[in-house]
């Protein structure tokens, strides 16, 4: 029966015997009559060791002659070795070769710049840094799931083709059948989208919020968990064009309830991660971001911070000269505040509230005060925002003079102002941007590094 090396180095697996494994060569040498390869699979961080002697396997010059990146097939027997580095090695009895690799295969034992591995991004997951990532990445997303459906949530998929900006920032990526070169024009001269396929003008979400919105006042609470796109033209560490976004909604509930419910997950998820994945964070510990583990091992029994954005611009001010960006009551914080906030005041994640309604969207509860909106941020030291959320306005009236003063079209909007009519509830949500999460869970400082297959300003390819 053929096993993983993840499955062969777990304990109770440790014993001598009859193996099959398959893998790629990560390393080989080999004298006269006797060869070593480092074996792996992906299903773990480990390489497995396979020892092949000359008259023992079949076609030992050609085995010894493999290029690094050959795929085989190894039947042996597993052979404990308590005093040597790795706590056992595979003697192969017959190693078939799956498919040869050759001279010039990119990923030489050697350390690679992450620059040059995104250029190659097809072959990079079989390096230890992106094998490590895009494992902790799977890990983590079960991890969502796990915890919302234990905590009663419901799993909604949410549309990515959308008649709606949910966030009115603009950042929409069109999708159209029109010809655009060419397009039909009403008798004013604006594009005719009546003809195209969807007889209006679409585009690809930016969010799943308003429709998880609808879900949450029939379920009570609901998550989606899926790709989500911005066309905001910033080439930074932090932003891509395509990312997953995780976007609970919770219905009879406030901006307390849901912080509570952004840090129970937090914890949770990393708890898990950490349990699941100790090789891959200590690797990220040891290579990528030193002290990550204690940052880690600290956030799941610490209590977050919480400030509201009148107290957070205050703190800002007084060490104004330190930033790029202006900092004043009403500003957008940028990232360069957001991370001296959480890195440097509160020394951990801290939740910042009730913004400015000028600088936030158009369904997010208006305070008592007339100025700000019951919104929250999650911000994270190395990272900044990884969650962005709020309470979402209920009362019809009021929802209605923001969209006015907004310039959006109730129209567009009138069955999402049928959930004010219709039973309206407190309610609130947020959304955790996913690749912000393994960034901040793995230490890798550039979301190009965290997407198997990024979509970022300018790079489309693979
Ligand atoms: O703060 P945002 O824009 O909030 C919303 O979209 C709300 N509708 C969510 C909700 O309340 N249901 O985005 C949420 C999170 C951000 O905090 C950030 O982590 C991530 O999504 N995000 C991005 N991640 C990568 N690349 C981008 N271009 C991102 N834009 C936002
Ligand atoms: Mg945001």
């Amino acid at each position: 029966e053929r096993k993983t090396i993840a499955q062969l180095y777990r304990a109770a697996e440790q014993k001598e015997g009859p193996v099959k494994v398959c893998g790629w060569v990560r390393t080989l040498r080999a004298s006269k009559s006797l060869g070593f390869i480092e074996l792996n699979d992906g299903s773990c961080f480990k390489n497995l060791q396979v020892v092949f002697e000359d008259g023992k396997v079949e076609g030992f010059k050609e085995l010894s002659k493999l290029n690094v990146g050959s795929a085989l097939m190894v039947e042996g027997t597993l052979v404990l070795t308590p005093d040597a580095r790795q706590p056992f090695e595979v003697h192969a009895a017959a190693i078939e070769v799956e498919g040869p690799s050759t001279p010039d295969y990119p990923l030489q034992k050697k350390r690679h710049s992450v620059e040059f591995l995104r250029t190659i991004a097809h072959l990079r997951p079989r390096t230890n840094l992106y094998s490590a990532a895009f494992r902790v990445r799977s890990v983590a997303a079960y991890a969502l799931h796990k915890f919302f459906n234990e905590n009663g949530f419901v799993y909604a998929h949410t549309p990515l083709i959308t008649g709606s900006d949910c966030e009115g920032a603009g950042e929409m990526f069109r999708v159209t059948t029109l010809d655009m070169q060419d397009p039909p024009r009403s008798e004013d001269g604006s594009i005719d989208y009546s003809q195209d396929f969807f007889g209006k003008e679409t585009s690809l979400t930016v969010s799943g919020q308003l429709n998880a919105e609808c879900m949450a006042l029939a379920f009570g609470k609901v998550y989606t968990f899926g790709p989500t796109f911005r066309a905001e033209n910033s080439n930074t560490p932090r932003h891509a064009a395509e990312f997953w976004m995780i976007e609970p909604e919770i219905a009879f509930a406030d901006l307390q309830d849901d912080m509570d419910l952004a840090e129970a997950m937090l914890k949770s998820v990393i708890g898990y991660v950490l349990e699941q994945c100790p090789d891959e964070l200590a690797f990220f510990d040891q290579f990528v971001d030193k002290g990550l583990l204690e940052r880690l091992n600290k956030l799941v029994n610490a209590e977050f911070s919480r400030c509201t954005y009148t107290e957070a611009v205050e703190i800002l001010e007084k060490v104004k000269d330190r930033f790029e960006y202006p900092v004043y009551w009403g500003c957008d914080l940028q990232t360069e505040h957001e991370r001296y906030l959480t890195e440097q005041v509160f020394g951990q994640p801290v939740f910042v509230t009730d913004y400015p309604k000028e600088i936030k969207a158009f369904y997010m509860r208006l305070n008592d005060d007339g100025k700000t909106v019951a919104a929250t941020d999650l911000l994270v030291p190395g990272v900044g925002e990884i969650i962005g959320g709020s309470q979402r306005e209920e009362r019809l009236d009021v929802l209605r003079e923001r969209m006015q003063e907004m310039g959006l079209k109730e129209e567009d909007y009138s069955w999402y102002m049928d959930l004010r009519r219709f039973g309206s509830a407190k309610h609130a949500g947020f959304g955790l941007g996913f690749e912000r999460l393994i960034m901040y869970i793995t230490g890798i400082q550039n979301i190009r590094d965290v997407l198997p297959f990024p979509r970022t300003t300018g790079s489309a390819e693979f």
